[in-house]
Formats: C-alpha cells, sequence, structure tokens
C-alpha cells in the first residue's frame, strides 16, 4: 500500500494509474476504522483495480459545539488495516491544504440536506458535500462507495454526482452491525459498556418497525408505528430522541403510507452526550 499525505504526490500517482487504463474506486472516510469500513473497502476491491481510501477528519462537516477535537484518531491502526484490507493507496491530506486560508467556495445540496440530521447539524451536509466534491475532483474515482449506515450522507452524494455531472458510480453498501444489531461507528469508541447496551435500542426499535410493516403487509398506521419505537427507546432514562421517521427512500421525505421504498430512519442522543444514528429499510428492496 502506497501512502500519500499531500495532494500532488497523490495525483502523480493516480494519473499514473490512468495512464496504465486501471478503474479507480474511492472510499472516502475520516478513519478510526472497523468492520463497516473494511467492508466497503472489500466491495471498492471487487469494483476495480485499484482502490483509494482517503482518510481526512472533516472540520466543515462539524459544527461550533461538535466533537471535531475529540473524534477518534489511530492513524498507524488504520494505515494496518488498510493495507491488510488490500487498499492501493491511503490519501491522508492535511487541512491546511484541503481548506486553504483564503478557501471561498462550498458545494451543498439543498433540500435533501436541510431534512433529518440536516435540522439538528445545520453546516454538516455542506461540509460533507464539499469535501466530497474535493476528493473526487482530485482522486476522478469511477466508483466511490458509501455505507447506508449514513442514509442521507449516500442519498445526498447521489444527487450531487447527477447534478455536477461527475462521471463517477455511487455504490451504496449495506449496514455492517455488532452481534446485538448496533450499527457500527466510529462514534461507538465514546461509548461506556453500558451506554453500549442501551444504545442498541434504536435499532431494535426501528427493527420493530419493520418487523410490523411486513406482519401486517403494510397496513399499519404510520404514526403509530413511530409512536411504538419511540416508546421502545424513551424506556431507557439515557435515551432521548432527536427523530424517528419514515420517509421515502428516494426523497428522503416522510411517508403518509407505507410502500416497497420507505425505510425507518432515527437519531437518538445517549447521556446527551453521544448521538448516533441507524435505519433499517422495511422492505428488501435495492438502494
Ligand atoms: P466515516 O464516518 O468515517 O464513514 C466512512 C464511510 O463508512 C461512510 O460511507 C459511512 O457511511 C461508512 N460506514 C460507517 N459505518 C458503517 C457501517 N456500520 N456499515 C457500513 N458502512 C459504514 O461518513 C464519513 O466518514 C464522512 O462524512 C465522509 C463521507 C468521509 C466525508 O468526510
Amino acid at each position: 500500500m502506497i501512502r500519500a499525505n499531500d495532494i500532488k504526490s497523490a495525483k502523480k500517482i493516480l494519473q499514473d494509474w490512468r495512464r496504465k487504463n486501471y478503474s479507480l474506486t474511492l472510499v472516502p472516510t475520516m478513519g478510526y476504522f472497523h468492520d463497516g469500513h473494511i467492508a466497503l473497502m472489500a466491495k471498492a476491491r471487487q469494483l476495480s483495480n485499484k482502490v483509494i481510501v482517503s482518510l481526512f477528519v472533516n472540520p466543515a462537516q462539524f459544527g461550533p459545539e461538535e466533537d471535531l477535537d475529540k473524534y477518534p484518531r489511530d492513524f498507524d491502526g488504520d494505515s494496518k488495516k488498510a493495507a491488510a484490507a488490500g487498499v492501493d493507496l491511503l490519501f491522508c491530506p492535511t487541512v491546511p491544504e484541503m481548506y486553504h486560508d483564503n478557501h471561498m467556495t462550498e458545494v451543498s445540496v439543498r433540500e435533501l440536506s436541510a431534512r433529518l440530521c440536516g435540522i439538528d447539524r445545520p453546516v454538516h451536509f455542506s461540509g460533507v458535500t464539499t469535501i466530497v466534491a474535493k476528493l473526487f475532483n482530485i482522486v476522478q474515482p469511477d466508483y466511490a462507495v458509501f455505507g447506508e449506515k449514513d442514509f442521507q450522507q449516500l442519498v445526498i452524494i447521489k444527487q450531487m454526482t447527477a447534478d455536477l455531472h461527475y462521471s463517477t458510480t455511487i455504490i451504496g453498501h449495506p449496514i455492517v452491525r455488532e452481534k446485538s444489531g448496533l450499527a457500527m461507528s466510529s462514534r461507538n469508541a465514546y461509548l461506556t459498556d453500558y451506554e453500549r447496551e442501551v444504545a442498541h435500542s434504536l435499532y431494535t426499535a426501528l427493527d420493530s418497525i419493520r418487523r410490523e410493516v411486513q406482519k401486517s403487509k403494510g397496513q399499519k398506521v404510520v404514526a403509530e408505528l413511530i409512536k411504538m419505537a419511540k416508546n421502545i427507546i424513551i424506556q431507557h432514562a439515557e435515551c432521548s430522541i432527536d427523530y424517528i421517521a419514515i420517509i421515502d427512500s428516494d426523497t428522503l421525505k416522510p411517508c403518509a403510507v407505507i410502500s416497497q421504498l420507505s425505510r425507518a430512519v432515527g437519531a437518538i442522543r445517549i447521556n446527551d452526550r453521544i448521538r448516533l444514528i441507524d435505519n433499517v429499510a422495511l422492505y428488501d428492496e435495492p438502494v
């Protein structure tokens, strides 16, 4: 595995690969790799000749009160894991290079970015789309792999890719979970053992919506399903709810009635400290 810490040296390697007609897949990350990230890298391995993983904790997607400073980092551990996953290039640019002093440009996807997590995190998605646009411009990948764990992010990136005419094909990858059902996340590192036990109630709640929908063949009332899910979560005094919703997977708009494209989504806070998100497709449909 080659490691590039600046844009110029990454571009040199990428140019050489493109000249050799290698196909390229990019997996953008913020590091602290877990099995979810590794699964994305394995998927990338199947798609193309060369796999590029970017590792960059992107300040622009953190709000002023958020966890940028304490976001978990393990650069050496990540390098070993990426090499073991068959990554060809680990691209780790610096903040001053990605956002130089006179930086003025922002890429944002209206409407989709204002929904769901965008309500509590108003600057988050423009930070994500700005950095992903930059990475696409630097790497010019044939494919880019994103996890369904961040389902809203995946939908927004697909919209940006279409709107800005990128030639990159966006591939969504299913959520990788712990045995308890808890979706793997770098932020799970913040959880104590006890908090980890209550955190999986988010998945239990969303999955109970899926089970009810499938049992009733979609005949259940949306408001009742949401109430049932919220009741599961608030049984734990440590959990508070940012939102629980049933949305259309394409538009992210709330569903009035359940369809094949419906998805239960949620965000909770544990002990007012740690914000976790998750989602479950109510029917098993491809994204
Ligand atoms: P990060 O949280 O590091 O996630 C990198 C990628 O891994 C994202 O596409 C995310 O959806 C995926 N991922 C995380 N946990 C997963 C899980 N349990 N199962 C499957 N996929 C999972 O998402 C970001 O970084 C950033 O916003 C980024 C896109 C890199 C832009 O800065």
